[in-house]
């Protein structure tokens, strides 16, 4: 997704970013959830498609 975007999470949270690039938190970990801030790589292993 290129930025700014703006989303609006289940309890009604907006959030508004202006980065260049986001990514959307799926795994939770993110302190800057529902974006993503990398925290996924710390324990979340694909067997393939990695960064
Ligand atoms: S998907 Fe959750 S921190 Fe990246």
């Amino acid at each position: 997704m290129e930025g700014p975007v703006e989303l609006v999470t289940d309890d009604g949270t907006v959030v508004v970013s202006d980065r260049f690039l986001v990514a959307v938190c799926t795994c939770r970990r993110s302190k800057l959830f529902p974006l993503c801030d990398t925290s996924h790589r710390k324990r979340i292993r694909k067997s393939s498609n990695q960064d």
